[in-house]
């Protein structure tokens, strides 16, 4: 944290409801000051992920690093190359949800097609395996008439799926912190950014 001088008040209130108008503006200050930590933390996150899920070729970080890379290079835009980097990184809190850890982290920042392609993004990827697990392999049949199903279905066969690959000359972490900085530096919930699409 930046070391302003609000870093050392402290609030009135031991109860919210006591609290004052002043209180609350220093909260809110605090609360930005906090937030320009946001990029490291959602890299250090990311980095993590080198301990996680036995039995695939490479681990989630080499896979998170590997869709980023296949994404950028073929032209994806920093939103989209931000959102393959980072959408399994609920994989460690929320296995059986991860989809909307990565979603919720996105939302504020980014236009909604990119936030709905990750919150979908596990659905869409059954297509590649679930049927062997006696699954519904075209669960994501449900939106195909949705605007954003050929996005979707696009980062999952070209990114996603086929990013498991020990051989894959895949960028380094480096690359993509700025992108990340530009991102999640923004103000959040910004109509510039974060409608349309
Ligand atoms: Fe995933
Ligand atoms: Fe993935």
């Amino acid at each position: 944290m930046s070391d302003s001088p609000a870093k050392h008040q402290i609030v009135s209130f031991r109860r919210m409801q006591d609290g004052t108008r002043a209180d609350y503006l220093l909260l809110e200050q605090l609360e930005l000051e906090y937030t320009r930590q946001l990029p490291a933390k959602i890299l250090a996150a990311v980095s993590k992920l080198d301990q996680s899920f036995d039995g695939y070729p490479v681990t989630r970080l080499g896979h998170s690093l590997q869709t980023a890379t296949r994404a950028m290079r073929d032209g994806a835009d920093e939103e989209l190359i931000a959102a393959a980097l980072i959408h399994d990184v609920g994989d460690e809190l929320a296995p059986f949800a991860h989809q909307e850890i990565a979603a919720a982290i996105l939302r504020p920042y980014v236009r909604e097609e990119v936030t709905w392609i990750v919150a979908h993004h596990a659905l869409f990827q059954n297509y590649y395996y679930v049927h062997h697990l006696g699954g519904d392999r075209h669960g994501r049949d449900r939106y195909k008439d949705h605007r954003w199903y050929g996005a979707c279905r696009d980062f999952c066969a070209n990114w996603d799926q086929n990013s498991f690959d020990p051989d894959y000359p895949n960028e380094p972490m480096s690359t993509f912190a700025p992108i990340i900085e530009r991102i999640f530096l923004r103000p959040p919930h910004d109509p510039r950014y974060i409608t349309g699409g």
